[in-house]
C-alpha cells in the first residue's frame, strides 16, 4: 500500500481526483468503481472542475458503485443513485448507459446481484476503485466478518453503520437495514484500487487497517492482500498511524524509483 498524507480534506480531494483523472486519460474507456457518503464529495467535486476546465472525458468511461440501500428506488432522495447523479454524474459528459448502480428496489436481489458481477465482468473488470471506509473498516457495505471472497449479495448493515448514516435520514429508524453490495473477493478484483478517508473519527480504523493485522473483522484490511493500493488521507485521519514518517519519507524520494514502482 502506498500511503499519502494529505494535510486537510481539499488537499486529500485534490490529490485524489488527480490520481482518477491521471487514469482516465491513460485508458479513456476507464472502467471505474465509485463510493458514497461524504468522504468522496470532495473528490467528485475536483473531477467536476477539471471536466469543466481541462475538459476532463468523461464519455467512454463507463462506472460500478459499490453498493445501495436495499428497498430504495433509484430516484429515492436518500439512495446512492440520486447521491451520485446528484454529486457527480449531472456535471459530468458521462453517458447515462454507462453509469451502474446496484438496484434498491430489485423484486429479486439475488438474481439482480449475478446479473451485477456479470456486467462487471463484460466489462472486462474494474480499472480503478475508489473507496471511502467506514468506522467499523467496512468497504462497500462489507460490515465485519464478511468473506475475502463475498461477491455482490444482500448484507445486514451492523449497528455503528445504521448511526453513523442516520445522520442523512430524518429518523435513525427509517435507515435501511440491508444493501446490496459487491463483495471482498468483487474489490480485490480491480486492478487498482483507491481508499480517500479524512476526519478524527476514521483514525483509529485507519491505524487498524493499514498497520494491523489482515481479518474479516476489518474488512478494509483485505486489501494488503492487493498488490496496488494507494490510500490517500488527511492528517486526522493519518493521526494514529505508527509509519507516518516512513510514508511521508517514500511518498518524498519515490521519484528515485519511479519508473519501477510505476505509479
Ligand atoms: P463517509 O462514509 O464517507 O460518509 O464517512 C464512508 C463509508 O461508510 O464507507
Amino acid at each position: 500500500m502506498e500511503i499519502i498524507i494529505t494535510p486537510d480534506y481539499e488537499a486529500m480531494s485534490e490529490v485524489s481526483a488527480a490520481i482518477i483523472s491521471r487514469e482516465i486519460k491513460r485508458k479513456h474507456d476507464l472502467v471505474l468503481g465509485l463510493a458514497t457518503g461524504d468522504t468522496p464529495v470532495g473528490t467528485y467535486q475536483e473531477l467536476a472542475k477539471l471536466h469543466k476546465t481541462e475538459g476532463l472525458d468523461f464519455s467512454k468511461v463507463m462506472t460500478f458503485n459499490l453498493d445501495e440501500y436495499l428497498g430504495l428506488a433509484p430516484l429515492h432522495k436518500n439512495s446512492y443513485n440520486y447521491f451520485m447523479w446528484e454529486n457527480l454524474f449531472k456535471m459530468i459528459n458521462i453517458s447515462p448507459h454507462r453509469v451502474f448502480v446496484p438496484q434498491g428496489n430489485t423484486g429479486d436481489p439475488e438474481e439482480f446481484s449475478d446479473w451485477y458481477e456479470e456486467q462487471i465482468r463484460k466489462a472486462g473488470g474494474i480499472d480503478l476503485q475508489v473507496l471511502g471506509i467506514g468506522r467499523d473498516g467496512h468497504i462497500g457495505f462489507n460490515e465485519p466478518g464478511s468473506s475475502f471472497a463475498s461477491r455482490t449479495r444482500v448484507k445486514g448493515l451492523y449497528e455503528q453503520t445504521i448511526k453513523d448514516n442516520a445522520r442523512f435520514f430524518e429518523r435513525e429508524e427509517d435507515v435501511p437495514r440491508f444493501a446490496i453490495t459487491v463483495g471482498i473477493g468483487t474489490i480485490l478484483e480491480a486492478k487498482k484500487i483507491l481508499l480517500i478517508a479524512n476526519g478524527k473519527n476514521k483514525a483509529g480504523v485507519c491505524k487498524e487497517f493499514i498497520e494491523g493485522p489482515v481479518t474479516s473483522q476489518i474488512t478494509a484490511s483485505a486489501l494488503q492482500l492487493h498488490s496496488y493500493v494507494i490510500v490517500v488521507l488527511d492528517e486526522e485521519a493519518a493521526s494514529k498511524l505508527e509509519r507516518k514518517e516512513y510514508y511521508n519519507w517514500i511518498r518524498d524520494n519515490k521519484h528515485i524509483v519511479q519508473k519501477r514502482i510505476g505509479r
